[in-house]
Parts: C-alpha cells; structure tokens; sequence
C-alpha cells in the first residue's frame, strides 16, 4: 500500500481558508502525483467545501471524529454516515484530544470505529501514551490496550479497512517529534501484534507528533512508518506539501 499523509486541521479555518487551504494543495499535488496517499481532515463545517475543491484532484476526505450510532438523539453529533454522505472515505477515531480533552474511553472509542466499519469509512485509529505513562515504563502496556480494546471484535472487514497512527500525547503540538528509536519500538511492537494477532495485515501504521518540513523525510524513513498524520504543518500549504512529497522517490 501507498504511505498515507494525513492533514489534521482540527478546529482552524473558516470556509473560505479552508477553501485557499485546500485549492493550494491540490495545486500542489497537480502536476506530479506524490507517492504518498493525501487525506484532509478539516473541521465538520468545511467537509463540503473542502470535497468541492479536493473532487477528481485523488486527494481524500476525513472526519475528525464521529458518533458511534448512525442517527438519533445526540445534540451536537455527526454520525459515520453523515460523513459518508459528504463524500468522507476515512475518519479519526480515538484521537488524544477525543480521548483527554473530551474524556472518551477506549470503550467509545471502540463503539466509533465499529460505527465507522459499518459505513464504508476507513478508520485511522490513534493511539499513544502520556508523559507519565511513558516515565512509568508503561508505554507498550498503555498502547497495546488502546488496540486490543478497539479490535475486540475484530471481523477481516475491520482489519482490511484500517489504519493505525501511533500519537505519543506529549509530542502533539509541542515542537518535539518522538526520536527514531521510540517510533522504531511501538511501531515494531505494533506491527507484531497485528501480525500474531490476524496475520499479514494491510494495515498502515503513521506517526504524529511534531510532525513539519523539516523531520518529515527522517521521520518518514524509519521503519514500520507508513505514513504521517500532521497538525499544524497541515495549515500551511507549503509545510504541508513538503510532509507530502517526503515519501517521492529522491
Ligand atoms: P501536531 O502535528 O500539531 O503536533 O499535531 C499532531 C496531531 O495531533 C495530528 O492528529
């Protein structure tokens, strides 16, 4: 499978940035097709006019989020299916801001990538540890419980429609990428999990954290990473661009 770079807007951009944002990297992408698999993941309020400029260009769409029923009595939710219906292919499920800001459990967390399965949409399921989690030596047990909790019924419908992208809590947002080795370990560990647990898997395995211009093409080259997932260097055309192309033959 192509890497897969992931642009996460999360709560930035009125329409009409979102639209610049995303016309600009469609420019981008135009003239030589990346190696790498694009997804946008803007705001619930921009998916419509970010699909406008992104249709025919190859890029894809993503909710941020989503509900784990398909409609009902929730106010202030998007179901799966509404995001199926505007031209989503993927979602975030699980995401560190979901999962500390919001409170959600890895018992929601595992309702929602069900609820995403069953609608057609590709789950990128996040995983990662906290500071303390990490300084206790309780990384592993921390992110392979994140997994085991979202797998727990998994069928081959599950675990050929997903991605996985390991987000280490205190390397979001702070300018300090997680180093190759600790990237190097939970993927490995990862990727021999999903392999004892379903066999060779398609699963793709992404890092984020830090992620910008600059540490993209070394982060990209360590082993089991299959993509990136990028917040604020997914605001910025050019940085985002360059995150992209990280994956291009040199
Ligand atoms: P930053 O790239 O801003 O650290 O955010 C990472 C992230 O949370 C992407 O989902």
């Amino acid at each position: 499978m192509n890497p897969l770079v992931v642009g996460n807007w999360k709560m930035n951009g009125t329409l009409s940035q979102a639209s610049n944002l995303a016309a600009a990297i469609v420019q981008g992408t135009s003239q030589k097709t990346p190696k790498a698999a694009v997804v946008l993941a803007p705001p619930a309020t921009a998916l419509g006019t970010v699909q406008e400029r992104i249709a025919t260009s190859g890029i894809s769409l993503a909710g941020q989020n989503c509900h784990w029923e398909d409609n009902g009595a929730f106010t202030g939710e998007i179901s799966p299916a509404m995001l199926a219906d505007l031209g989503c292919t993927y979602v975030i499920v699980g995401h560190s801001e979901r999962r500390h800001v919001f409170n959600e459990s890895d018992e929601i967390t595992a309702r929602k990538l069900a609820a995403a399965i069953r609608n057609n949409l590709r789950p990128i399921l996040c995983v990662g540890e906290t500071l303390d989690q990490r300084n206790a030596g309780r990384t592993m047990e921390v992110i392979l419980r994140q997994i085991q909790f979202a797998l727990k019924e998994p069928n081959e419908n599950v675990i050929a429609n997903l991605d996985i992208a390991y987000e280490p809590v205190w390397a979001i947002g702070t300018g300090h990428n997680a180093d190759p080795s600790q990237i190097a370990e939970v993927h490995g560990a990862i990727r021999s999990h999903l392999t004892n647990s379903f066999g060779k898997a398609s699963v793709r395995i992404l890092y984020g954290g830090s992620v910008n211009a600059e540490n993209a093409t070394d982060l990209g080259r360590i082993s089991e990473v299959n993509g990136l997932l990028v917040g604020g260097a997914s605001l910025k055309p050019e940085s985002f661009l360059r995150v992209v192309r990280c994956f291009d033959d040199e």
